[in-house]
């Protein structure tokens, strides 16, 4: 073993025993610290997020910390991220969303270099908006994907532009900047797929020009789900499938819940509360109800 591997092994138990996992797409296993962080916040005192209460600011505070160190790993704006429980989960959910103003007549480019989580559900999207779908081609000698054959590909009807940052299955790497700048040339937006890209390389998404950029963090020792980053303004522009009380801007949506004063008072009253029930000074049934979670 190298003396790196010997140096970090202990902190995977998972690998205790010797174990050897050679199967990097279904993913890394992971470090204590990341289990431990985890299952802290779980039994932290957390409830619906708010700044008004301190289980509501846990849950506000893991979202946020979860959105700036994205951001931070990515090269991105952290009111850009977006969680979800996979790359393939978050990619079908932006392909509904997006696709909802295609029109019979309008078409995308997608590769043939591309896990299917970045093929599927844009083929689906494509269809039901009677959009054509156009493919470009692996050089079968290099197994690059050149990016020259875009100019021939992307047109002024063109919606988006999907393609893998790097190849899961032989490691091409496209040049992303490239391909951004012919489909942004003609108005169309790029959803790259960098789950094998963020395992292996530092990301900067803006220097990619990719508008949106999905990745998994279990592929690089984190817990399993996905991620997106894309700018926040762009992000306003789509109409996502939504409850009916969920605001569309959030923190609009709050500022009006919680007026700053009330909130304040309130958050000054819950924190008390919250101490003294931690404590156990005194237990009272609505510093019961914090302390179990509770938001009111
Ligand atoms: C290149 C690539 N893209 C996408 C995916 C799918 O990612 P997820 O499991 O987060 O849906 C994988 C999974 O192996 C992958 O290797």
């Amino acid at each position: 073993m190298s003396r790196f591997g010997a140096a970090v092994r202990p902190d995977f138990p998972a690998v205790a025993n010797d174990f050897v996992f050679l199967d990097a797409p279904g993913g890394t296993q992971m470090p204590a610290v990341v289990a431990e962080r985890i299952a802290q916040t779980g039994i932290s005192p957390i409830s619906n997020r708010s700044r008004g209460s301190l289980p509501g600011r846990n849950a506000d505070d893991t979202v946020l910390e979860f959105r700036a160190a994205a951001a931070d790993l990515l090269g991105a704006d952290p009111a850009g991220i977006v969680h979800g429980r996979s790359a393939t989960q978050l990619t079908f959910d932006f392909s509904r969303t997006i696709a909802k103003t295609w029109e019979a007549g309008d078409n995308i480019v997608l590769s043939q270099a591309d896990h299917d989580c970045n093929v599927a559900p844009w083929l689906i999207a494509a269809e039901r908006a009677g959009a054509e779908v156009r493919w470009a081609q692996l050089d079968t000698a290099t197994s690059e994907l050149p990016a020259a054959q875009y100019e021939e590909l992307v047109d002024d009807r063109t919606r988006l532009v999907a393609v893998t940052a790097a190849s899961n299955l032989v490691g091409t790497q496209p040049d992303i900047a490239a391909i951004s700048a012919i489909a942004h040339a003609r108005n169309a937006l790029t959803y790259i797929d960098g789950v094998h890209y963020t395992a292996h390389a530092p990301v900067d998404v803006r220097a990619m020009g990719a508008d949106f950029f999905v990745a998994s963090p279990y592929k690089f020792f984190g817990p399993h789900f996905g991620m997106l980053a894309a700018a926040p303004a762009l992000l306003e522009t789509l109409h996502p499938d939504k409850l009916r009380p969920s605001p569309r801007n959030r923190a609009r949506a709050l500022r009006a819940r919680h007026p700053p004063i009330r909130a304040a008072r309130w958050r000054d009253r819950s924190d008390q509360l919250h101490r003294r029930a931690e404590r156990g000074r005194r237990n009272t049934p609505r510093a019961d109800r914090l302390r179990n979670g509770c938001n009111g």
